[in-house]
């Protein structure tokens, strides 16, 4: 099912990722004085910060003014030469090392215990999704659902896409831990997968736990040349209104919303017949709390599978919460904050840890067209995991929020945290466990 990485597809991806950069990089920079500066904006060492146009002093001269500008096009050209050059560095490691580290099956077990450190978080485990008011405000809203429980649990579920096959990844559902005198259950003990759908190389599977009283419709990363090749095909593309704005009568699609072309056509080949197996799932275990997950260009495909759902179905499949993790930028600014007022009602989380991945096709600066202003949705919460070893999570305010990732310096964000939350691996490694 994997093809091996070559030379010549790193090369492909790296001309591909400069070409991909080089549209948006020569739209950033526009000597247009009448531009109104928007309330976040970018220092010329590329960290986001925050202010408003009140409080920003302006420039005497026009030459203030167009210092400015050069400060900000060079920080922000820098943090795209950043970017391309840890994707490449990214790909010739994996070269080398021929894929990700994943470890022995008595590391795996050791890293997963210590994420469960006692008794009673071990009861926590296997407990049903939380049912919640989706009225409350986000922040309460947050402290229900994106507990680290919770957080790492969706997790675990996006990580067991990564296996191998079905009968690994359904192998997963038997293991206990023993930690001290008390027993240690994964996330998904007793889950049983109900449908396993894979085509193009892409994959998506739903699972229900009847201990968490939840289904779990979960799409899978990227994992071979192919994905990789896709998810930086960043032409931008009108969004198919059929797909994610059918039935959705209080806020038209607006005119201006992109989607990447690469991201949107691997969700497309999957979206509507994970939709029509979840609905079926959701008939057969109607009290169960539905989630959609996935990590990486599956947080991404997640991400579009939602809009699609909610929209499509409405009512007749209620989602319960959206959990992804390190999702890249699927569309503009414009398509990413109307999904966000689809969702409104769905609880959505957007966990990141010091990971370039999540802002790769970042371009937002003053002065751009709307239309080509590409950053997450204002209004999705970030849950930011600071350290990739520490089980600690920031619960942010809102998508943009200089404490979490928009507040990094694009040099200090890698790849090599793009699996890693608050002492969790989101990776293949976890199909270990049933070795252990
Ligand atoms: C949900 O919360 C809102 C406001 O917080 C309240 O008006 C509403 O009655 C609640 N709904 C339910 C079903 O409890
Ligand atoms: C699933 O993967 C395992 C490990 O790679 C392999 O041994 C097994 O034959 C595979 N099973 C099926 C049904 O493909």
């Amino acid at each position: 099912m994997r093809a091996p990485f070559t030379l010549c597809s790193a090369t492909v991806l790296a001309v591909a990722l400069l070409l991909a950069e080089l549209p948006a990089a020569t739209a950033d920079f526009r000597r247009d004085s009448a531009v109104s500066l928007p309330v976040v904006d970018a220092d010329a060492a590329g960290r986001w910060v925050p202010g408003t146009p009140e409080q920003k002093e302006t420039p005497k001269f026009w030459g203030g003014k167009f210092i400015d500008r050069m400060k900000q096009k060079f920080g922000h050209a820098a943090c795209r030469a950043h970017r391309t050059s840890a994707t490449i560095k990214y790909f010739i490691d994996r070269l080398a090392n021929g894929g990700m580290p994943t470890g022995t099956p008595a590391e795996v077990r050791r890293d997963y215990l210590r994420l469960v450190p006692n008794e009673e978080e071990a009861a926590k485990v296997l407990l049903p999704h939380p049912h919640v008011n989706t009225s409350l405000p986000k922040r309460e809203l947050a402290e229900i659902l994106a507990t680290k429980t919770l957080i790492h649990r969706y997790l675990f579920y996006s990580a067991i896409s990564y296996c191998d096959n079905r009968t690994i990844a359904a192998e997963q559902s038997t293991v206990v831990l023993q930690q001290d005198d008390y027993p240690v259950p994964t996330p998904v003990n007793g889950f049983k997968i109900l449908y396993w759908h894979e085509q193009d190389w892409l994959r998506y599977y739903i699972a229900a736990s009847p201990y968490q009283k939840t289904i779990v419709l979960v799409f899978r990363g990227s994992m071979n040349n192919d994905n990789f090749k896709k998810s930086i095909d960043t032409k931008p593309i009108i969004p198919n209104a059929g797909l994610y704005a059918s039935g959705w009568d209080t806020a038209q699609l607006p005119k201006e919303a992109r989607l990447l072309r690469g991201y949107a056509g691997m969700a497309e080949k999957q979206m509507e017949k994970a939709g029509a197996d979840l609905l079926r799932a959701h008939r057969d275990f109607p009290d169960y709390a539905v989630v959609i997950a996935g990590h990486s260009m599956g947080g991404a495909v997640a991400h579009l599978a939602a809009t699609h759902i909610r929209t499509y179905y409405g009512t007749r499949l209620p989602i319960s919460t959206v959990y992804t993790y390190n999702e890249p930028i699927p569309g503009n600014a414009v398509f990413n904050d109307w999904s966000a007022e689809v969702l409104h009602d769905v609880p959505f989380f957007r966990v990141t840890s010091k990971d370039v991945v999540t802002s790769l096709f970042q371009a937002d600066l003053p002065g751009m067209k709307e239309k080509h202003r590409y950053r997450h949705a204002a209004d999705i919460t970030e849950v930011h995991c600071p350290d990739a070893q520490k089980n600690e999570m920031i619960i942010c305010d809102g998508g943009l929020d200089p404490k979490c990732v928009a507040g990094y310096s694009c040099n200090d964000l890698t790849w090599e945290f793009h699996s890693d939350f608050a002492g969790q691996r989101g990776s293949r490694r976890v199909c270990l466990l049933s070795q252990a």
